[in-house]
């Protein structure tokens, strides 16, 4: 069913191949740039890729400003600020970020201070507080996860509040995405398996949520399909360049369907696992999509059910009898888990995760308080919240 109404939008090109890091140089140029900072973190160093990016870069007439490469896991305000008085003292004029959602997010929240020339990102947290279009910005994902290279979505955390302050601007999103199979052949595993279920659970969340429409719909039912016959794919064999591009695909259209129609009930109990017990995003998502899909069953089977063609392929669809589709979907997502589990660890439960018993409570009233959950088609309050976690735990 068509939504009476809905507004789509998403302004970013996309670069997406080999060589595409090449052409940043000419992007740069193209938006009256020639002196980037590149933020990125410790690990994207070491595993070479940054030489990658300036080696791909000789030869033209780039100047890198500044390098910042500290950004720590689910960067910080406290961060933000210091990378954006690197980029002033340097006379920076555009960011390249290369790097995981965090790092992607971090440049956000440089962009935000830069822009606003201010040090206090608070003020602008929740949806459209910013105003002015921003510093340009390339954005290079590392992982294929967050789908933050297409979303005006960042999630920066407060080191005193213990929690995740989410942003959301048309402002945020990035001039240039670029999906070079060079960035993402060196991720381990785990992280892998991990980010490959963000982008698993942006997707499913974007098909069931309150702003959902035929765009995002389009994005985020080809981002599933793509999950189905790439991710396990891509645990087992980093270097499988085709499987590689496949789920840095699927994790952009994620992105693009998200961004647009939101996430719900399994972001927002994410959202506060990281900000009170430190646990990673993707595993995270991989632990409580299934519940929280069992929760949403209520109102969301209907979805669900059509969802099995891409989470489990034709021949399932085909053999499972319409009212038994959105059950067999939560099967299909349990199942790909437990294959993860298998194939490199990725934990099943929160207490694998090591999130302990007593802190559900402070869980789940933080989860209260997250955005997203305004976008999940099922209300939920504080019991039900305890109920999803410990289903999960
Ligand atoms: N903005 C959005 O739309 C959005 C959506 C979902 C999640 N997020 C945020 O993104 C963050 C998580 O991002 P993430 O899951 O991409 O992880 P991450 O950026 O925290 O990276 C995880 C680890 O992987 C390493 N790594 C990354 N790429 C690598 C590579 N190619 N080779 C070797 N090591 C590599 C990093 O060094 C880091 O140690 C969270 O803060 C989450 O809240 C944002
Ligand atoms: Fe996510």
């Amino acid at each position: 069913m068509i939504p009476a109404y809905y507004e789509y939008y998403n302004p970013v090109k996309v670069l997406s191949g080999r060589q595409a890091l090449d052409n940043i140089p000419y992007e740069l140029e193209t938006l009256g740039c020639r002196r980037p900072i590149i933020i990125t973190d410790k690990g994207i160093v070491e595993a070479g890729l940054i030489k990658t990016v300036l080696d791909a870069w000789a030869g033209s007439d780039l100047v890198v400003g500044a390098l910042y490469d500290e950004t720590p896991p689910d960067s910080s305000n406290v961060v933000v600020n210091r990378v954006a008085e690197i980029y002033r003292n340097n006379n920076c004029d555009s960011i390249v970020a290369v790097g995981g959602g965090s790092v992607l997010d971090t440049a956000k929240g440089v962009n935000i201070v830069i822009t606003e020339e201010t040090d206090d990102l608070m003020r602008f947290i929740g949806a459209e507080r910013l105003r002015k279009r921003m510093r340009p910005f390339i954005a290079v994902p590392t992982t294929s996860g967050t789908g933050s290279e297409v979303t005006m979505v960042a999630v920066i955390a407060n080191l005193e509040k213990k929690c995740k302050m989410a942003f959301t601007s048309y402002m945020l999103f990035p001039d240039v995405a670029v999906l070079d199979p060079r960035m993402t052949m060196t991720v381990p595993p785990r992280i892998t398996a991990a980010t490959g279920m963000d982008a698993l659970t942006h997707a499913v969340e974007a098909f069931s949520c309150l702003q959902k429409n035929p765009l995002s719909d389009g994005y985020a039912f080809k981002a599933v399909d793509l999950i189905r016959q790439y991710l396990i794919r891509t645990v087992q064999n980093g270097k499988d360049e085709e499987a590689r591009m496949a789920m840095a695909n699927a994790s952009l259209l994620a992105g693009c369907a998200f961004s647009n129609s939101m996430v719900g009930i399994v972001h927002s109990i994410g959202h506060a696992c990281g900000g009170v017990c430190g646990v990673p995003h993707g595993v995270a998502m991989a632990i409580l999509l299934p519940w929280g899909m069992e929760y949403n069953m209520k109102e969301c089977a209907g979805y669900y059910a059509e969802l099995l063609l891409a989470l489990a392929g034709p021949e399932v669809y085909a053999q499972t009898v319409p009212e038994k589709r959105a059950g067999q979907s939560v099967t299909a997502v349990r199942q790909l888990s437990k294959t993860l589990n298998q194939l490199c660890g990725l934990p099943i439960t929160l207490k694998d995760a090591g999130v302990k018993k007593e802190q559900l409570p402070q869980i789940a009233k933080t989860a209260q308080g997250d955005g997203s959950l305004i976008f999940n088609r099922a209300e939920a309050d504080f019991q039900d919240i305890m109920g999803v976690l410990e289903a999960a735990y």
